[in-house]
């Protein structure tokens, strides 16, 4: 008899265990800091996070609770955002600067603590103030529970390949020049791989990020694109990569010559190494994917693959380069964006909302401010370059918009009257309008728990047409359809893909284009939707979804931490 109920005891807890999503809590301190480093023959002074450049590697399993302790040592205000994470009830957690959270001041610390339950992948980390993420970002890995396979050949190795943009100047500088200005900034110096610039950088060669693998084996690169305000192309010279996973969502595997990520999109890639040892060594590199009329920083950061052979002494081998797409082949990233499906299995099901409760068509695009009067201004026509959604662009409140929302406090702090249309209509990739200004607000959009949204973002041609990768927070979406030209209500919605499309927390609006996505509002809290290019950012193109609570206990935002920063 009680050896029976030991047993039964012991299955019992091990079928539970199996249920439970917790997994185990991991504690971080990131101490925010300055130190020196060289890239390019410059030395400067960087923000980092433990006077690490790129940050601390976090890598996790789905369900873990991430405890991580921010201390600020440094006199710009920070926060952290952790990209992609659901932060589901754990808005505090989410970190944009004045959306969810006053900044960290200097001397001050704020706990972040979330869980990763129900994600599994490649996301990442980084500075959500001003442009401090040029230097404060790191990858976030969360492998899947223990005993889950991926669901593709188990990879020899796993190295993560953070893409980054580097400049000689303060970046802080250059924001606050083009703000004050009006005009477009200053471009970065070099693009770079887990920090390095790479050889085909002047006084770069020895800042090189070298991959070494084995003939015959399979790596998974794990790509993200940190870089402020560049879309890039990414390839391997003389190899094909599978890809199997974007934005920590599982994707049907294709293989792809190159790789086109935005600022805030990650990429999972198996690298097939050549079966025998190759005569050659391999430079992988990323460049431009340029869209738009501003001057960009049209350089090329490389790392060299190279095959480990214990028998031959190592022999100056010939070093072959990728042929990248062209500056402005949206062909191919059209050709890319369309292959990305949702694995759709029995085991990762697509849950893409087939009905619709509400749905919203926005403009996204660059327009102006007036210049102040007695001031020169170096934007178009002499006003102030701006961006917006929907013509509306965004201001910071002064206090966090999601403790004003939590103590139902809006007065003053943002309105609800975020339009749900084009206030103006026009023919939005045509002949732009005369009057280009924006206006300015802190305006919201206010959804009940569990609303299905159907989002169509349209680019507009004002001051040119160009890629917007606009990302969101708090939740996943799923890219539907997409197209040129203007949207067409009618016709455009029959070629939905309601069946596996991809899903991702950040996806490129076509040049000139329209991009349709739908999501469930299942996350209460402030979310801040915006452009990953951190120029249009700062410009105003961004917006936020106030997700009210639902009737439930687990439906409702927690009360703030008691260390919540103060504004
Ligand atoms: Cu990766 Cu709001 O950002």
């Amino acid at each position: 008899m009680g050896g029976v109920r030991t047993f039964l005891l012991a299955a019992c807890i091990l079928f539970s265990s199996a249920q439970l999503s917790a997994g185990v809590t991991r504690h971080y301190k990131f101490d925010i800091t300055l130190r020196n480093a060289t890239r390019l023959c410059t030395t400067k002074s960087i923000v980092t996070v433990n006077g690490q450049f790129p940050g601390p590697r976090i890598v996790v399993r789905e369900g873990d609770r991430l405890v991580v302790k921010v201390v600020n040592h440094v006199r710009s205000d920070i926060t952290i955002h952790w990209h992609g994470i659901r932060q589901v009830q754990s808005g505090w957690a989410d970190g944009p600067e004045y959306i969810t959270q006053c900044p960290i001041r200097t001397g001050q610390s704020y706990v972040y603590n979330f869980t990763t339950a129900g994600q599994r992948g490649t996301l990442w980390w980084h500075a959500h103030a001003s442009w401090l993420r040029a230097t404060v970002y790191g990858s976030l890995v969360i492998l899947p529970k223990r005993g889950v396979p991926y669901p593709f050949a188990r990879p020899y190795k796993e190295v993560p390949i953070i893409l980054g943009e580097w400049f000689n100047a303060d970046p802080e500088a250059v924001i606050a020049q083009a703000l004050r200005t009006g005009g477009g900034p200053n471009v970065s110096d070099a693009y770079t791989i887990n920090g390095l610039p790479g050889p085909l950088y002047n006084c770069s060669g020895k800042d090189t990020f070298k991959l070494k693998v084995k003939p015959g084996k399979t790596y998974l690169l794990r790509l993200i694109n940190a870089a402020l305000n560049d879309e890039l192309f990414f390839g391997i010279a003389n190899h094909t990569v599978t890809v199997v996973e974007t934005d920590a969502s599982y994707v049907k595997p294709f293989d792809a010559e190159a790789l086109v990520i935005t600022p805030g999109q990650t990429a999972n890639v198996l690298l097939h190494a050549k079966p025998t040892f190759p005569n050659a060594a391999f430079l992988f590199a990323a460049r431009p994917y340029a869209t738009g009329q501003g001057t960009f920083d049209n350089t090329t950061t490389a790392g060299v693959l190279e095959y480990h052979n214990p028998n031959r002494a190592s022999t100056k081998l010939p070093l072959l380069r990728p042929a990248l797409p062209s500056l402005n082949d949206t062909a191919n990233v059209t050709n890319f964006a369309s292959k990305l499906r949702s694995l759709a299995d029995d085991r990762y099901p697509s849950d893409v909302p087939r009905t619709v409760d509400r749905r919203f068509y926005f403009t996204i695009g660059l327009g102006t401010d007036p210049c102040p009067t007695n001031r020169t201004c170096q934007g178009p026509n002499g006003t102030k370059f701006a961006a917006s959604v929907n013509n509306a662009s965004f201001v910071f409140p002064s206090t966090a918009l999601l403790q004003a929302h939590y103590y139902s406090q809006s007065n003053g702090v943002y309105t609800t009257d975020f339009p749900d249309i084009p206030p103006f209509p026009f023919n939005y990739t045509g002949t732009p309008p005369n009057n280009t200004f924006v206006s300015k607000g802190t305006k919201v959009v206010v959804l009940p728990f569990n609303t299905s949204v159907e989002l169509v973002l349209q680019d507009t041609s004002i001051q040119g047409i160009e890629n917007h990768p606009m990302h969101f927070h708090g939740h996943n979406f799923h890219v539907v359809g997409q197209g040129f030209g203007n949207y067409d209500p009618v016709t455009d919605p029959c070629n939905f893909n309601l069946v596996d499309p991809v899903e991702k927390n950040t996806a490129g609006v076509p040049v000139g284009g329209w991009l349709a996505i739908r999501f469930r509002a299942d996350n209460p809290g402030a979310w801040l939707m915006h452009c990953h290019i951190d120029l249009h950012l700062s410009w105003g193109l961004k917006m936020v979804w106030v997700v009210n609570d639902g009737p439930l206990p687990n439906q409702k935002l927690p009360p703030p931490p008691s260390d919540l920063p103060r504004c």
